[in-house]
Parts: C-alpha cells; structure tokens; sequence
C-alpha cells in the first residue's frame, strides 16, 4: 500500500482522507504514515541480513517522541547530535546502549550526560574533543567509546549546504591525520576505541561515492589492524536519497546490498545513520489556500504554511511535489507560485505549479517527513504546525498545534 494515494478524487494517508483530517485537527498540519515509516526502517534492517549491525536513525530527520518510540520499539538505535536529542531518545524509551553521538560542538554537560547514561559511541570529530572527553570520562571514573569521524574526502555529489564530506568542510578529521590520533587515542587512560565513522553527505542519488568512501575507511581500518589497534565497528553514517521529483535514488535493499557486498570477509560491525530515507516521504504538509491573487506578472496560491513551517525551498531551493487533495475537474489549471503568509519573498514553498485550485481548497506538500517540522520555527511568530500520525484507520496527535500564548514563555517585560 502506498502511504498517500488517490481514492477517487480524494487523497488518503492509510485509511483516512486528508480533508477528514483538516477539518478535525486544522492546517497547517504535518501527517505522517506509520506504515511507510516502519517498512523503510525495516528495509534498511532486512537489507543488512546476517551482517552484524545497528540501524541507528538520525534523529535531526525528526524527532517527534512518536516516531522515535515506533522506532525504538522496532529495535533501532539513534544517531543523535545534541543533548536535547539524547534526553528525546530516552524520553521516547531509546536504549541509550544504542545511541551514538555524532556532531563537532559537543559541549560539556551534553559530553557528560552521555557518559552518564552509557552511550553506545562517540563520533570524535577533533582531537581537542577527544581530549576534552578523556579528561571528562576520567572525572567520572569512566571509559568512553570512541569512533574518530573521518573526512574521506569524496564528493558526494549533492546540494553543497547539505555536503559534509570534502577537506573543505567543517566535519570530521582529515584521512591523513587520523592514524596518529587513533594511536593518540589508545594510549589516553578513559577512552576506548571501538571503531571508525564516516558520513559524507545528505540526499545522495548516486552510490558510487558511498562505495568510494567505505573503500578509504577500509583501507584506514586495515593500516590501524596493521598498527595493532582493535576495532569492532564501522559507522558509515547517513545519506541515502529520497525522490522528490524525478530522482532515482537506490532503494535501502540495493544500498545495504552494496554495503554489505563491500565489507564482505571482514568481522566488523556495521553501524548506519539514516534520517531522510527512514521518514521523508512519510510525512507531508497539508495546508490550505487562503488567497488566489494576481500581481499582473504571477499567479500566487497563498497558503496558510510558510517557509517557518518548511524551511527546506527556502534554504536549499529544495523542490517538493505539491498536490491537491481534491482532485477538481471544474476549475481552469493555472500556473501558481506557492507562497506562504511570512514578511520576505524568499516565503515560497514552491514555484511555477499547475494547480486547479480555489480559495479554501486543501493542498499536501508531499516528501516532507525529514527535516520538515524538525527545522520549523516560530519567525513571524507563527505557532508551530500539529502533527499526526496516522495507522490504518486511526490517526494520533502526536504534538499539539502551539498556542500563541506558548510563544512568549520565558520572556519578561523589563521592571517599571
Ligand atoms: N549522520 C550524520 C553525522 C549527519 O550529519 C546526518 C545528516 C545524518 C547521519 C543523516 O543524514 P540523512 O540520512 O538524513 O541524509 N537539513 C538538510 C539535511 C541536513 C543533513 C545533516 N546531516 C535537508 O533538509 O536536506
């Protein structure tokens, strides 16, 4: 069954119409397929088969509780970047004895916490952190795991604010320094190397440049075995790409196949970080038209999400199907730029779309489960989006619309 597809004129999530679901819970609205979330995380587990592993979702993708619970039920583990992501994990019942901590800012109390609740990795990505995370586990009578994050130096050949893995970017540690800080590494009293991790890059259509950085960080593990070192994992991070429009990107079966293919006679364990994969095209937006206007030069469908709500068009000119969610035959097809209520141009969800639409019709912004709500924000002061979830023929709130009131806790006016 496909998560989103047309009954009629009508489009459903599962078992339920998504004009049912507006006028119950309101728009804007993210609605998730519980479905479409389980099999692609399934895919990716099924696809790694007897090969040791650990799928650990990247929780930036989305971290609404629920979905990190589904996930958590389904045995997975979690890539996580902030302490505010490791208490979601827990707080969603994640075994934190599954969590790796991955991201090159890891400060202090969020270093500790960790420690404090036995995370399965660090993913080190300097020496000053590795030394900052030796005298912390230290004070606390204990031995970190640690995997370095290392720079392969491969093109991955996507959107250049979502590319992590070329010498010109902040993230990791450069290739030819890393056997020096492995040896660094072993010989500091409260760290434990467990392993390498790498992560090249975000939405990759083409598999080649995965093949090509699990080539280096073989060749790196085999120089470290060399050098007596013991490692029992291997991180190759995220990435993996989701069609939006006309992409063709592997399916998780045909990735995990290469993987696997690739780390074939070797004993180590094989750790993952999908996000985007697991939940993009999960998710999508349903908003709803307010205004049809005509500046003279365009046609604007003026919906009641924004650029707050989705950032992704915005920041990466990021290209995501929008679709009616009543299928018309009454209405003319005219060629809108999809916009949102924000104060700046840049507010266009999308641009150029044959629409036959009319004020008040509804409309889903599709492929919008992965760093959708997760990058929303309250600019303009717009209350956040519900969310729900849909399974069958039920549907979840799984986090209330904001309030406007919510938008100010925390805030004072100065004393008289
Ligand atoms: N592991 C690490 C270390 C990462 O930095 C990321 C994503 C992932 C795993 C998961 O990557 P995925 O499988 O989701 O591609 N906001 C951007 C994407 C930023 C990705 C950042 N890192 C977007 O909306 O396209």
């Amino acid at each position: 069954m496909a998560a989103f597809e047309y009954r009629g004129e009508r489009l459903f999530v599962e078992d339920l119409a998504l004009d049912e679901l507006a006028a119950r819970f309101g728009t804007p609205a993210y609605v998730y397929s519980r479905a479409a979330i389980e099999t692609q995380w399934r895919a990716f587990d099924k696809g790694l088969g007897t090969t040791p592993h650990l799928v650990c979702y990247a929780v930036k993708a989305n971290s609404n509780l629920a979905i990190l619970n589904l996930l958590a039920r389904l045995g997975s583990g979690f890539d996580i970047v902030s302490g505010g992501e490791l208490e979601r994990v827990l707080r969603a019942g994640g075994d934190p004895g599954k969590v790796v901590f991955s991201g090159v800012g890891k400060n202090e109390q969020e270093l500790r916490r960790a420690l404090e609740v036995g995370i399965l990795c660090f993913n080190i990505e300097s020496e000053a952190e590795l030394e900052r995370l030796n005298r912390l586990a230290g004070e606390m009578s204990r031995r970190a795991p640690v995997s370095l994050r290392v720079n392969p130096d491969v093109d991955p050949k996507t959107h250049p604010y979502i590319a992590t893995g070329l010498k010109e970017h902040k993230f990791g540690i450069a290739m030819e320094d890393a056997v020096d800080l492995y040896r660094r590494a072993d010989e500091m009293p409260h760290i434990a190397v467990r392993g390498i991790d790498c992560h090249i890059g975000s939405q990759l259509t083409d598999l080649e440049p995965f093949a090509e950085a699990t080539r280096r960080v073989l060749v790196l593990a085999d120089e470290l075995q060399a050098a007596g070192l013991e490692l029992s994992h291997l991180n190759l991070g995220g990435g993996l790409g989701i069609r939006f429009r006309d992409e063709n990107p592997a399916t998780p079966a045909v990735y995990t196949q290469l993987l696997c293919e690739l780390l074939q006679g070797r004993s180590f364990k094989l750790l993952i970080e999908p996000g985007r994969a697991i939940v993009g095209n999960a998710g999508l937006l349903l908003t709803q038209v307010e205004y049809l206007k005509d500046s003279g030069a365009k046609h604007f469908a003026v919906v009641d999400a924004a650029m707050n709500d989705l950032m992704r068009p915005a920041l990466y000119q990021a290209w995501h199907d929008i679709a009616p969610v009543y299928l018309r035959t009454d209405i003319e097809s005219e060629t809108y730029n999809v916009v949102g209520p924000v104060c700046e141009s840049g507010d266009v969800l999308g641009a150029e779309r044959t629409l036959r639409i009319a004020a008040g019709d509804l409309l889903a912004v599709h492929s919008a489960g992965a760093y959708g709500f997760s990058m929303s924000s309250n600019y303009n002061s717009r209350p956040r989006a519900v969310e729900l979830m849909v399974d069958g023929s039920e549907v979840h709130v799984v986090r209330e619309r904001e309030g406007v009131a919510q938008l100010y806790v925390g805030e004072s006016l100065l004393p008289d």
